[in-house]
């Protein structure tokens, strides 16, 4: 395919993707669910420490409960699957799971390997534990909007919501809220609307600076 159309599909992909308010009752196929999945699944994180976990909710009965959790936003209880990041602080913090990342990214060279995982483990250390939640949750934005960017090429239908209370949702879902906590929750599903409503976005000269 010729770059000019590509690029045209990129923008139209990216102006179609909006905060959806309620989605329709057709559902995502699993073949493009697995797609999905994939996308928040290679996304970045930070040295590649990958410590960001997803939740999938199909069950009809937890989007209900989990809509009453999110001050009732109706796209979480139409939508068809809902995706909830989860940070795994927790993880970060154990020196087994920082070797086997470190290991598998430094390949076989003891020293490379030993001085990439004390750079990691300094970076670790040298953090207060509020900083290193704020950092763990961050890392879920990424993957959630490489989900939802690949959703948009799908057709299909994303919100991103920080509208949740957080500890009661976390307990619902069997999060301790400390070492496991959530990052961002993203319905996904179809438009129960055809109408979509305008893009409002600043001028693209407010918006970039080249230097
Ligand atoms: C981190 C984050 C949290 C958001 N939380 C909510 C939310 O709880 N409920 C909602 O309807 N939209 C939520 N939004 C959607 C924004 O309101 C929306 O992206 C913004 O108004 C721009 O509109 P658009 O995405 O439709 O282009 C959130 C967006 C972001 C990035």
């Amino acid at each position: 395919m010729h770059n000019q159309q590509i690029s045209k599909q990129i923008i139209e992909a990216m102006n179609f993707r909006h905060a959806c308010k309620e989605f329709s009752s057709q559902r995502i196929p699993d073949s493009e669910l697995q797609v999905l999945i994939e996308a928040a699944r290679l996304a970045p994180s930070s040295y590649g420490l990958e410590h960001i976990r997803l939740l999938v909710i199909k069950d009809e009965n937890k989007k209900q409960e989990l809509q009453k959790l999110c001050y009732n936003q109706k796209q979480v209880g139409t939508a068809s699957v809902v995706a909830v990041f989860v940070a795994d602080i927790g993880a970060i913090q154990c020196d087994g799971y920082i070797d086997h990342i470190v290991r598998r990214k430094a390949g076989k060279d003891e020293a490379q390997y030993a001085a990439y995982k004390q750079m990691v483990q300094n970076r670790i250390n040298s953090v207060s534990k509020s900083e290193l939640t704020e950092w763990s949750l961050k890392q879920g934005f990424l993957s959630a909007q490489s989900m939802m960017d690949a959703a948009a090429f799908l057709g299909i239908d994303s919100c991103p919501m920080e509208g949740f209370e957080k500890a009661n949702t976390e307990k619902f879902l069997g999060l301790d809220g400390v070492n496991k906590q959530i990052s961002i929750i993203v319905p996904f599903g179809y438009r129960a609307s055809n109408t979509q409503p305008p893009k409002l976005r600043m001028d693209t000269k407010d918006f970039v600076e080249f230097i």
